[in-house]
């Protein structure tokens, strides 16, 4: 089974499984397709994180996050006055961190995949040609950003058009450059012609991207974050993402409620997840950056003894202030622009995979000649250490620019075991909201008993240090409950929609049942 957000990737995941083809198959031919057919967050221009359990049990995490460039600085996003630059790190090129999805894909094929690469790429590149549909929440979306892929290009690029609902959007240069990395292989982007094109393209556009740091470009196998909750075994991203840890934080911090005990979404059961995402936030913003640059005290952040003492001042009766456990000042803007895919084969092998641009359709720049759009990374990155980032997230000195470092992330796939055997895959877009959308819909199948659907597609609220507010999906909760909460001294935001879960459950009769996220144009397929 294969689960994301759009049914012509779902579809070549499951089409490269009937083949043969194993889940590492079938995640290099769903992150390529997503890169055809939902363009403002499926990529090659980025990069991700992937969580991977394979049938004997054996478990890993493959990272391939995008790295700062060798020519970066600290403070590249400051004016000789120390004052942040308006977009500077989040549209056109200075915004762009280098590019590690192509390895990403070649590095899980390489090591685990069976088929070969021309039965992977092919219906890739033959959906590029063909086109896809583009429907009706992606025209509002394209819609949405018509104005900044003006502002940010020099000419006109192909989604600057009033696109019916519908219509077919046609992808020929992007077919041709996945042709040439399928001929070439991943070299073609790293070294090849297409490296060369993109450096001066990036060039042109004010970035500082060089064939040095294409050609340096690693994706790195990491050790996952695993730890157990109740009678689960949890297997979510190591840093340079944060999820892990934060994800582990939570949970072991309200391990010890009895979750089944309080009704779904009630406001006591709100108040208890809230005040554990404020603390493994306010730990977040400080501690957590890319290991390779600095040390993280993640045995002392994860330590039951720790954590026991972080939720000794919660109460029920009125929340803990957030200045009262860190400090800074914050505005808020959201974006979803981050995709997650899931995949079980019929050997057992589970992938959660999550893939990024970072803002919606990324810097907004487009290159024309090799037909894909490039990231924003460089803005997960501490900017400025006290400082929001675009997700309202505050970094400190462990997350500050350095040259070749990854900058933080909180985009979490996540493998779940019951009683040694695999449970679920899942993950999730949102920015800081992955986090906590994670732990909601582990806790909506494990301790409300939900189906996957039912668990996906539930209300989700949202806490995450500073601002000092939950951000709730309004449509979802009832008034008595946002009263409640108000009233017990919360501040609440309406968020609209908060990121959307896909997912694979393996029931008790070992049937999959994928779970897809009404809030968007997700799909599960079967076989
Ligand atoms: N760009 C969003 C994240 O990595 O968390």
């Amino acid at each position: 089974m294969v689960v994301s957000a759009r049914e012509e990737a779902s579809k070549i995941g499951v089409e490269i499984l009937k083949k043969g083809g194993n889940a590492f198959d079938a995640m290099m031919a769903t992150e390529l397709a997503l890169a055809v057919s939902y363009p403002s967050a499926g990529n090659i221009g980025g990069g991700g994180f992937m969580i991977f359990r394979k049938n004997d049990g054996s478990i890993g995490a493959l990272d391939y996050r995008e790295k700062a460039p060798i020519k970066s600085s600290r403070d590249m996003f400051l004016d000789d006055k120390g004052k942040i630059v308006d977009e500077l790190s989040t549209s056109g090129g200075l915004s762009v961190g280098v590019p590690g999805t192509i390895a990403g894909v070649f590095e899980a094929h390489q090591k685990y995949g069976s088929l070969e690469l021309h039965e992977i790429f092919e219906p890739v590149i033959e959906l590029a040609e063909k086109g896809v549909k583009i429907t009706t929440k992606q025209k509002k979306r394209i819609d949405e950003n018509r104005k900044y892929f003006r502002k940010i290009n020099k000419s006109v690029i192909k989604f600057d058009k009033d696109f019916k609902e519908n219509e077919i959007i046609k992808f020929p240069m992007l077919a041709k450059t996945l042709k040439k990395i399928m001929l070439n292989g991943k070299d073609e982007f790293y070294e090849g012609e297409t490296a060369e094109k993109l450096v001066e393209f990036i060039r042109q556009n004010g970035g500082i991207i060089t064939m040095d740091d294409l050609k340096t470009y690693k994706a790195i196998w990491r050790e996952p974050i695993v730890f157990d909750y109740k009678n689960l075994r949890i297997i979510s991203m190591s840093p340079p993402s944060s999820g892990g840890i934060c994800i582990n934080q939570i949970m072991s911090m309200i391990e010890p409620y009895e979750i089944k005990l309080f009704k779904h979404n009630s406001s006591e059961y709100i108040k208890l997840l809230v005040e554990a995402e404020r603390r493994s936030f306010a730990d977040r913003s400080h501690f957590l950056g890319d290991p390779d640059f600095i040390d993280i005290p993640t045995e002392k952040l994860l330590s039951k003894e720790y954590l026991t003492f972080r939720m000794k001042n919660f109460s029920f009766e009125s929340p803990t202030k957030s200045d009262d456990i860190g400090y800074g000042k914050i505005d808020l803007i959201e974006s979803n622009e981050t995709t997650h895919y899931s995949i079980v084969d019929q050997y057992g092998n589970a992938i959660a995979a999550t893939t990024t641009l970072n803002g919606t359709f990324g810097s907004k720049l487009y290159i024309q000649e090799l037909g894909f759009f490039l990231n924003n990374e460089m803005d997960d990155f501490s900017i400025k250490p006290g400082y929001p980032n675009m997700y309202g997230l505050i970094g400190g000195e462990a997350n500050k620019i350095e040259p070749g470092k990854r900058m933080l992330s909180s985009m979490s796939p996540t493998i779940v075991e019951k009683n040694n055997n695999l449970f679920m895959t899942l993950g999730t877009p949102g920015g800081s909201t992955i986090i906590t959308s994670i732990v909601q819909t582990i806790l909506n199948v494990h301790e409300f008993e939900m189906s996957m659907h039912e668990a996906v597609n539930s209300g989700r609220f949202h806490h995450q240090w500073k601002p000092d507010s939950i951000r709730i999906e309004s449509n979802f909760f009832n008034n008595k409950i946002v009263k409640d909460l108000k009233i017990s001294g919360y501040k609440i935001y309406d968020n609209g929609s908060i990121g959307r879960v896909d997912g694979i459950l393996v029931r008790p009769d070992k049937t999959l049942e994928g779970g897809a996220d009404e809030r968007g144009d997700d799909k599960a397929f079967g076989f």
